[in-house]
């Protein structure tokens, strides 16, 4: 397939950039897995310093696969609207999104806390975004109250998004790591077919994503025999997205419509379900793409392992258990109609794409749903891996991580 690049700009932003660029290229020391080098990376976010000022550059995903578009937004609010469209999304990659939108609002001149706020509010299930825009802004106000003028104080910002931005994709190659260890575990001799759901590829993180960078290293060691995409209703993330991943990736995968899963199971043709998370409470409740729920059901009624992948940095010790996990409820637009990537929108109706309900339909959409610990066999992380899946275990995790980051 081939994809052009095109450049679009935010309703409130300006600037420009002509090339898909590398994005560790910003980033200061190399911190992409070797292996990777051949393969072209997915520019999923950078930092641009054109003429016109900073800018951040993100791949715009709604687009996808049909187009390979950057979006160029030039202040915090457009970065706002492209979270909430999910034009940049997924959990570890909104920690980046969001501490870049700190530090593009202190190289431009913003009010640095309405940003942080605005941000870390844009949605809120996944809990790396709030996680990211608030690192950023303890850099800033950390470098203010170290007497920095407002130049170095934006400086500090950058410095601390572009170091969340590099820790994510070393967190990215240990899970994969470490992933890989484990289902070599559970199932001696490879051949691995694995179901995934949503995506949680190089698009919504640093390096190489969570689950799907497990399913990539099967893949590469030549012990992935499937990879089985759900397709993820109502917006696809599976069939546009993680799809697209596999493609350029070369693995061997197969859609499914989210309700074919069961009969895959039924059929013994799943060996362990791979999926991520958007916040993981303290006590192991795994909110996830809706969806992931009725997976771990199935998993567990043909004792089949459901493992979620995810960086520390998504386990939340603030969230006590799986009920005080806000789950973000989208428009009813997106279940009533479909869309299309990048069919020109008519702006007749809600949400300018194809209906395919009765006028006046009512919608549930909660874009997320939570499953508690005892369907999840393990959480896999950088630091390790939690099985059972235990308040314990996660605390200790948890610590361990702290232990690194602080030394
Ligand atoms: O609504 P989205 O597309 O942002 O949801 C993303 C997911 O649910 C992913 O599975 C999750 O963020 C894990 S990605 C590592």
């Amino acid at each position: 397939m081939l994809y052009g690049l095109r450049t679009f700009y935010c309703p409130s932003g300006s600037g420009q950039t002509g090339r898909m660029a590398d994005q560790y290229a910003q980033s200061g020391e190399a911190v992409r897995p070797a292996d990777v080098a051949a393969m072209p990376a997915i520019p999923a976010i950078r930092w641009d310093e054109p003429p016109e000022g900073p800018v951040l550059v993100l791949l715009d995903q709604t687009r996808l696969p049909a187009e390979e578009t950057e979006l160029v937004c030039t202040d915090p609010p457009a970065l706002v609207q492209a979270i909430r469209t999910l034009a940049v999304r997924g959990a570890p990659l909104l920690g980046i999104a969001g501490a870049y939108g700190v530090a593009l609002a202190a190289a431009r001149g913003f009010d640095v806390d309405e940003a942080a706020d605005a941000l870390a509010g844009a949605r809120p299930t996944a809990v790396n975004l709030a996680y990211g825009a608030r690192r950023a802004q303890a850099a800033y106000r950390q470098a203010v109250a170290g007497g920095a003028d407002e130049r170095q104080a934006a400086e500090a910002v950058l410095a601390a998004a572009r170091a969340l931005h590099k820790e994510d994709a070393v967190a990215s190659a240990r899970m994969a790591v470490h992933g890989l260890t484990l289902l070599d575990e559970l199932m001696p001799g490879g051949g691995h077919r694995i179901l995934t759901h949503c995506n949680t590829g190089a698009l919504v993180s640093g390096g190489e994503g969570t689950a799907f960078a497990v399913a990539l290293a099967a893949h590469r060691e030549g012990r992935l025999r499937r990879l089985w995409v759900d397709e993820t209703r109502p917006l696809l993330q599976g069939a546009r997205l993680t799809a697209y991943e596999a493609a350029r990736t070369g693995m061997p995968y197969t859609l499914l419509t989210d309700n074919a899963a069961g009969s895959l199971f039924a059929a013994g043709e799943v060996d362990a379900v791979l999926i991520g998370a958007d916040r993981i409470a303290a006590d192991g409740s795994v909110a996830n793409k809706v969806g992931s729920y009725p997976l771990a059901v199935l998993a567990r009624y043909h004792h089949v392992p459901f493992i979620v992948v995810a960086p520390v940095t998504t386990v939340d010790p603030d969230t006590p258990d799986g009920a005080a996990i806000e789950v973000e409820q989208r428009a009813g637009h997106e279940v009533t109609e479909v869309t299309v990537p990048f069919v020109p929108v008519t702006g007749a109706e809600v949400g300018g794409g194809i209906s395919v309900a009765p006028l006046g339909t009512q919608a549930y959409n909660p874009a997320f749903d939570v499953t508690p610990p005892e369907l999840v066999t393990a959480v896999v992380t950088e630091e390790g891996v939690v099985s059972p899946v235990t308040t314990e275990g996660l605390a200790e995790l948890c610590a361990r991580s702290r232990q690194v980051t602080i030394s």
